[in-house]
């Protein structure tokens, strides 16, 4: 049943309340909080599970995995990271932290990301890694960058932040490059409420990523640089807790995402993300581009469904490489497009279908308003 309350881009998958309670309760009789506690070893042992990996580091967000990652480099402070310029803050700021500079290059029209062919027109002998996005989830060019990487000798990290569950051939997308990177935020489909994991492929990044996550000690002396990237035990147990409901989330985001295209998919005016169909996807953003006659139009489409309390984001705008801090003299005319026409729907598990058929019907009406004017 719809109703009047208002209905935002997302909406955080939580544990069953009495469950959790009762654990956490487990927690403070333990009074083991942090540090390696048993809650964290469990979660990573059933992520591991559940993800099909090897190797898992747990840390407290998805900023801070892409940190330690870059700091596992072991760079020339100034070497250029490759990225893509639409992506999350973070993914830039992460490269800055590091004491590294991002490059941006182009990103493909139709799947957001970007492509190994634009990436190898980039590498300098200043590159020291390669950092595509697997946006929104939806995999990159993975043997291209593979083959990159393995060509150039140049590290591979993927920043994975929204590619929870996303399988290509039966893989995990987190079992590629030498290091994936996964944000656990209470906006992803999958939550410890705050949270970020580093799947380490190439086993020769572990010691340095454990290290960098706590203070840099070893054998509890501090030896190297390092912080407090730590999980906590309380959000790990919102982990574990979430982990059990998680395939029925993304099923259900599943059924909205079809219900929106059987609405939408046919109007002229509105384009999707391509999803390649091999591809087992985790239905964690409904994005929509606005193209053609409807090309700049998006603050109409925002102002209309803000007036019907339902707040739709304009993920990802603006571009990294426009920041004031990061701004570079390119014309990234793809990404400007996109960045500039693109609006994630609204996409959760408890959305009903009214809901989906009201901003459907809303964003039809207002393009076709548009057409007439
Ligand atoms: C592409 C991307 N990378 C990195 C991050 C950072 O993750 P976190 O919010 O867990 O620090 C995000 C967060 O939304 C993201 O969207």
């Amino acid at each position: 049943m719809s109703s009047n309350k208002p209905i935002y881009v997302t909406s955080p998958l939580l544990p069953d309340m009495p469950d959790l309670l009762a654990d956490i309760e487990s927690i403070f009789l333990r009074k083991m909080l942090s540090n390696n506690g048993p809650c964290l070893l469990q979660l990573k042992q059933e992520l591991q599970r559940f993800l099909n990996l090897k190797n898992l580091a747990l840390l407290n967000n998805g900023t801070s995995a892409l940190y330690a990652s870059l700091l596992a480099l072991n760079a020339e402070p100034g070497s250029e990271i490759i990225t893509t310029p639409f992506s999350f803050v973070a993914t830039a700021h992460a490269i800055t932290a590091a004491g590294l500079k991002p490059i941006f290059v182009d990103i493909d029209p139709d799947t957001y990301n970007i492509d190994a062919n634009a990436v190898a027109l980039a590498i300098t002998e200043k590159t020291a890694a390669i950092m595509p996005v697997h946006v929104f989830g939806n995999p990159c060019d993975l043997k291209g960058f593979e083959a990159l990487s393995q060509a150039e000798d140049i590290p591979l990290i993927y920043d994975a932040a929204h590619g929870f569950g996303v399988e290509m051939d039966g893989n995990s997308l987190l079992q590629f490059g030498d290091m994936s990177i996964l944000s656990m935020h209470a906006t992803k489909v999958y939550n410890t409420i705050e949270g970020g994991a580093i799947s380490i492929n190439s086993v020769g990044y572990q010691k340095d990523i454990d290290c960098f996550i706590n203070f840099g000690i070893v054998d509890a002396l501090p030896k190297y640089f390092g912080m407090n990237l730590k999980m906590s035990e309380l959000h790990a147990v919102v982990g574990l807790h979430n982990l059990k409901k998680v395939e029925e989330e993304i099923k259900n985001r599943k059924k909205i995402s079809d219900r929106y295209l059987e609405k939408l998919n046919q109007i002229p005016g509105f384009k999707f993300q391509l999803i390649a169909p091999h591809v087992k996807y985790n239905f964690s953003y409904f994005p929509i581009q606005f193209t053609n006659n409807l090309k700049g139009r998006r603050d109409h489409f925002i102002n209309v469904l803000n007036e019907k309390n339902i707040f739709p984001r304009k993920y990802f705008s603006p571009l990294l490489s426009d920041l004031e801090m990061y701004a570079v003299d390119q014309s990234l005319t793809q990404a400007r497009n996109v960045s500039e026409n693109i609006l994630c729907l609204p996409i959760y598990s408890e959305l009903c279908f009214s809901d989906v058929d009201k901003i459907s019907e809303l964003l039809i009406h207002t393009a076709q308003v548009l057409e007439d004017v």
